[in-house]
């Protein structure tokens, strides 16, 4: 009889995997909070969870991340534990003895939909687990209460566009049901995405906006109208394949966007770079106030790696996704 050595742990059972991708809001953040049309698009890099079996209780793992080891019902939870313990009660509450194991490709806070990214992968994980699927719309309710957790009150966009995948008009109307429509364009759109630090936090970035549109409520309808109107346009302009038009509408949602506080140097400096080195347009993504710039390119390979290398010699991480 084999008697185990003192150091060795009990194997790991991997019950089961989920995947979803990140995504670029490309018009429309900020003023979709406000009813207005966005237009969002999955990345091809995302988030893969594993659920494996576990001694030790609810587990919930992200090793690159550095959030090490977040026990669910530890008094003080770090918020993603609170969300990922949400999603588990909702989709496999039998599962306890288990723990749920995050790979990234995507930075965390920089406006990239890693947390709607996360919780979705780890909803399609623990069903997976559990022997169930689950329907696009059950999966949006169960992401949207994780999603409370780090957003307050999202809009919905990051979820919507996390489950369909694709490219999305999106709209919810104040206190009414998302409106999805999915966008197709021609010939696959090549965009360049880079980013310095992480954004302050999505929940503050939108609610230090409600507070300055209470004090210049004129002004503020008016620039998040116009926002909207940029996403409408861009969905034709999308659809014929118009780079040039869809890139001029970017920049002017850039400029807007700076103008509602929601820009920092840093997203200025990359914005300009990306401008000179060629882009078609170039604007913050997400929710700003760091985070991540989004460009478009012309689609040439050439162009395309010229501008990524150019980003990356200013210090930031820099790479390019095919979306369709
Ligand atoms: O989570 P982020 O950084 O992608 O921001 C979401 C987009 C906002 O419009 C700023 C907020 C929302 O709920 O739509």
């Amino acid at each position: 009889m084999l008697t185990p050595h003192p150091g060795d742990r009990p194997a790991r059972e991997v019950l089961g995997h989920g995947e979803a991708p990140g995504k670029v809001i490309l018009l429309g953040e900020h003023s979709v909070v406000y009813g207005h049309p966005a237009i969002a698009a999955a990345l091809s890099r995302g988030v893969r969870v594993s659920i494996e079996s576990n001694d030790e209780g609810p587990t919930f793992r992200a090793p690159r991340w550095g959030v090490a080891t977040v026990l669910a019902d530890a008094p003080d939870v770090a918020p993603l534990g609170v969300a990922l313990e949400r999603v588990r009660r909702a989709v496999a509450p039998g599962l306890t003895r288990v723990a749920a194991v995050a790979e990234d490709r995507l930075p965390l806070g920089a406006g990239l939909g890693s947390s709607a990214a996360l919780t979705v992968a780890t909803a399609r994980a623990f069903a997976a687990a559990a022997g169930t699927t689950l329907t696009a719309e059950r999966l949006t309710q169960v992401c949207h209460l994780a999603e409370q957790v780090f957003h307050g009150n999202p809009s919905g966009v990051d979820q919507a566009t996390v489950v369909h995948g694709g490219i999305l008009r999106f709209q919810r109307p104040p206190g009414g049901t998302p409106d999805l429509r999915a966008l197709k364009p021609p010939q696959p759109m090549t965009l360049v995405v880079a980013l310095m630090r992480p954004h302050v936090g999505t929940k503050e970035a939108v609610e230090g906006l409600r507070a300055r549109r209470e004090r210049h409520k004129r002004t503020f309808e008016a620039l998040l109208h116009e926002l909207g109107a940029l996403a409408q346009d861009g969905v034709a302009l999308l659809e014929q394949a118009d780079w040039a038009g869809l890139g001029e509408r970017m920049d002017l949602a850039h400029g807007l966007l700076h103008a509602l506080g929601v820009s920092s140097d840093d997203l200025d400096q990359l914005v300009r770079l990306g401008r000179n080195h060629g882009a078609l347009g170039a604007k913050l993504t997400g929710a700003g106030i760091g985070g991540a710039v989004v460009m478009l390119t012309d689609g040439d390979l050439d162009h395309t790696r010229r501008l990524v290398l150019a980003l990356r010699a200013h210090g930031a991480q820099a790479f390019s996704t095919e979306v369709v």
